[in-house]
């Protein structure tokens, strides 16, 4: 029955009136990343040949983000929101002669496991028209499924419902899979003579019957159907998204000594035999190996971090931040845009942008790559076993050769050679006896003051 390409439509022309916000709803993040993105994500595992975006509210936004995510993502406009079968009709010239099944999910429903879209595409050896379902704790105002055995006969909304319909609770999560002529097909055949007055695709699933055609449904559990409507839900659907993440990571042998207090992005990548300390956070795409510690209330987005280094507590690494093995970065550093190499120290109170580090220098605390110049950004490079004083101000384009040094609080303008010791700082002179004959001034005066 399957030919094996599937298409993905994926609605998300909501305003999301409830967000209260300028943003689509479909843009809001979770874990770094909008809830559209999740929703591709989700669909990816059937390894759709097509993929199209039905944008509304805020479209040309939604387009950026869906090319964003995936170059080879179509996005059609629906500018006038009539129902959710007339959203999935605005795809059907994208997909026209498209030879396969057509999965349909909403942007805003973006939990859905492999597992179940899986079970889907099994489901549709047995049957035209496949509908996810769930039972619902509180089914409240979702369409409700009409199951006769496994034959699935009609899909009631809540609004058109009888009592005695309303009582059912297993529900319509909103995803269905069919042929894609077919399902075009279908809903060319969908009225809005309804209590909404609008194009339900879930009009389909009678209309198909009445051809003789064969509907089922499976059914997900509930947590997988979360929808995302207001706040209060994005933050539930963030709770729950950190919570299965955290899982995951304990799961494959990464310690999280207090893994509530863990944030991890959507594409958070942690090695083995890793430790977490309480309260870090990751923003996306972030990659530590195996064996590394990050200790606490560190932040890192971006980078990368190789076996055994150590990180933090307090440490910030940004974009671009790449650390060798056995690398430490300490305390209240910062690294941006930076290689440092194997076994290489930055432990205190530094600012490493725009870098190059070699394999074994240690940069003393205080350290500064002064990398900005308010137009330009310009690079350091300090060679291997070098040795970094404390306060060194390094006015970057420069270049610090192998094994050389810096004398604390010098100001690196040059280049220095390998092997060579940079001073650049003022000579100091000391006044024999000032420090008593001054105080003793400044105190006599006070008391002046005070008669
Ligand atoms: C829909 C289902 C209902 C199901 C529920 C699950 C229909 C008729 N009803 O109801 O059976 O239990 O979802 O959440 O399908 N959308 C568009 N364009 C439109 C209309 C909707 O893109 O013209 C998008 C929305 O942005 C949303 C999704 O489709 O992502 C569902 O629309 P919504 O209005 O929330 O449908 P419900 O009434 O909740
Ligand atoms: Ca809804």
């Amino acid at each position: 029955m399957t030919t094996g390409a599937t298409a993905l439509i994926i609605l998300a022309a909501g305003q999301g009136t409830r967000m209260n916000s300028d943003l689509p709803k479909v843009l809001h993040p979770v874990a770094g990343a909008p809830l559209l993105a999740h929703a591709m994500n989700a669909g990816a595992m059937l390894e759709p040949s097509r993929l199209v975006v039905v944008a509304g509210h805020g479209a040309e936004a939604v387009q950026a983000e869906a090319e964003e995510w995936n170059p080879a993502a179509q996005t059609v406009v629906q500018a006038e929101r009539l129902g959710t079968a007339h959203a999935v009709a605005q795809a059907k010239p994208l997909l026209d002669g498209f030879d396969g099944d057509a999965l349909v999910l909403y942007a805003d429903t973006p939990f859905i496991r492999p597992e179940t879209l899986e079970a889907m595409a099994e489901a549709r050896s047995k049957a035209d028209v496949v509908v996810l379902g769930f039972e619902a704790a509180d089914p409240a105002r979702y369409g409700r499924l009409i199951m006769d055995g496994e034959a699935l006969t009609r899909i009631v909304e809540y609004k058109d419902a009888t009592d005695e319909e309303r009582k059912i609770t297993l529900c319509n999560s909103g995803l269905v899979m069919a042929d894609a002529k077919l399902l075009f097909d279908l809903i060319d055949a969908v009225g809005n003579d309804n209590a909404a007055g609008e194009y339900y695709l879930t009009d389909i699933v009678e209309i198909a019957s009445a051809r003789g055609l064969t509907a089922t449904a499976i059914a997900c559990d509930e947590s997988e159907t979360m929808g995302v409507n207001s706040r209060a839900d994005l933050a539930r659907a963030e709770a729950a998204f950190q919570a299965r993440a955290r899982a995951e990571l304990l799961d494959i042998g990464v310690t999280l000594v207090a893994p509530e207090t863990v944030f991890l992005a959507h594409d958070t990548y942690i090695g083995r035999d890793s430790v977490i300390e309480p309260n870090v956070v990751f923003g996306p795409g972030v990659t530590i190996e195996s064996g590394a510690t990050i200790r606490s209330f560190s932040h890192l987005e971006g980078c990368h971090v190789s076996q055994g280094a150590t990180v933090g507590p307090f440490a910030r690494l940004r974009p671009g931040a790449e650390l060798a093995e056995k690398v430490h970065v300490g305390n209240f550093v910062e690294v941006k845009n930076a290689i440092i190499d194997e076994g290489a120290k930055v432990n205190h109170l530094s600012y490493i942008g725009d870098a190059d580090v070699g394999e074994g220098t240690n940069v003393g605390a205080g350290t500064i790559t002064c990398n900005y110049d308010g137009v330009f950004k310009h690079r350091t490079t300090i060679g291997k076993r070098a040795f970094i004083g404390s306060n060194t101000m390094l006015v970057a384009p420069v270049t610090v050769g192998d094994a050389a040094m810096t004398a604390t609080g010098t100001v690196v303008t040059r280049d220095v050679p390998a092997g060579a010791m940079a001073v650049g700082r003022s000579k100091q002179d000391n006044k024999d006896g000032f420090a008593v004959r001054f105080m003793d001034r400044l105190r006599a005066l006070k008391k002046q003051e005070a008669e």
